[in-house]
């Protein structure tokens, strides 16, 4: 038998041992976690039992920490724009940075005004984006793609859990292979865009557990993303918008790409630590 309290404070010690940052939230995270409580509730549940299986699950959960697991893989769940979305090792874990993508296409009031715009989210992982979008602006009409199948799969699961997979148009594969979606409103994307080179430089939380598939984006880390603007130009309608998360060290060369494809109103813009992270950019209107 043990308390609360107790178990708390065992696997505060574990991932302290283990040299884990934040052991003490951590722990608080797990712990309240395997008793379905909230947080803060611990502290007012110190002296109550903890059931066997519960105890267990938790020391489960602290052993895969403790050997560097990211938190919200153990805990298999991570919170992204309010929400809550299934995470694994299938899919990249959604970071905050990307909360400011979502908002930036949000914050477009030209692609909202007119009727319902047709949206598609390349390497949509977990489905964080295009099922964020889809809960906050009815409107739309959407569409998500990744080259991996174990992240589809994930992500429909995902959109299947707040509502909106029928809402959403599902392909696997390598968007830039035909048939190719022709006019679009709207391409989001957060692509992999780290350098090949600084891939062993990575945490080892990321580097050994998330999906290089994900990370991933070449020697210049632009090799998706260059295509991913390519793409975008013949797939956007005259007019239509492509927002990208991108390396805070990307700007310009994203600029000069978008350019010499064509993109007006070329705008990168930061994020909350104040590092270039975003650009979007609008499709010429006279063409196509
Ligand atoms: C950085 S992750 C983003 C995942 C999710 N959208 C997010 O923001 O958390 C990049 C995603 O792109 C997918 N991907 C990589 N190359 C791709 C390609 N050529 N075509 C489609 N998807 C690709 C990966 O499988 C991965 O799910």
């Amino acid at each position: 038998m043990t308390t609360v309290q107790a178990i708390l404070s065992e696997t505060t010690a574990v991932l302290n041992a283990a040299g884990i940052d934040e052991s003490r939230l951590q722990a608080e995270w797990l712990v309240s976690h395997g008793l379905s409580c909230r947080r803060l509730e611990l502290y007012a549940r110190f002296g109550e039992t903890v059931a066997v299986d519960e105890a267990d699950r938790i020391r489960a959960g602290a052993e895969r920490l403790r050997k560097g697991e990211p938190l919200q893989y153990v805990l298999g769940e991570a919170d992204f724009m309010g929400f809550i979305f299934k995470v694994d090792r299938r899919c990249l874990i959604p970071r905050p940075e990307t909360e400011g993508l979502v908002q930036t296409v949000l914050d477009i009031g030209a692609l909202w005004r007119k009727g319902p715009p047709v949206l598609l989210d390349v390497g949509t992982g977990s489905g964080c984006i295009v099922i964020s979008l889809a809960r906050l602006r009815l409107a739309g009409r959407y569409r998500a793609v990744d080259i991996s199948p174990e992240a589809l799969a994930l992500a429909k699961t995902n959109a299947e859990l707040h509502g909106v997979r029928d809402r959403i148009g599902w392909t696997t594969g390598d968007i830039f292979l035909p048939p190719f979606l022709p006019g679009l409103d709207a391409v989001v994307s957060n692509p992999p865009y780290v350098r090949t080179g600084d891939w062993a430089h990575l945490p080892s939380h990321v580097r050994d557990h998330e999906p290089r598939l994900a990370l991933d984006g070449g020697p210049d880390g632009l090799a998706v993303i260059r295509r991913l603007v390519g793409g975008a130009a013949l797939a956007l309608r005259p007019g239509g918008w492509l927002a990208m998360e991108i390396g805070d060290t990307q700007g310009r060369a994203v600029t000069e790409q978008l350019q010499e494809a064509g993109f007006r109103n070329i705008r990168i813009s930061r994020d909350l630590a104040g590092k270039d992270r975003y650009a979007t950019a609008r499709r010429e209107k006279g063409r196509g």
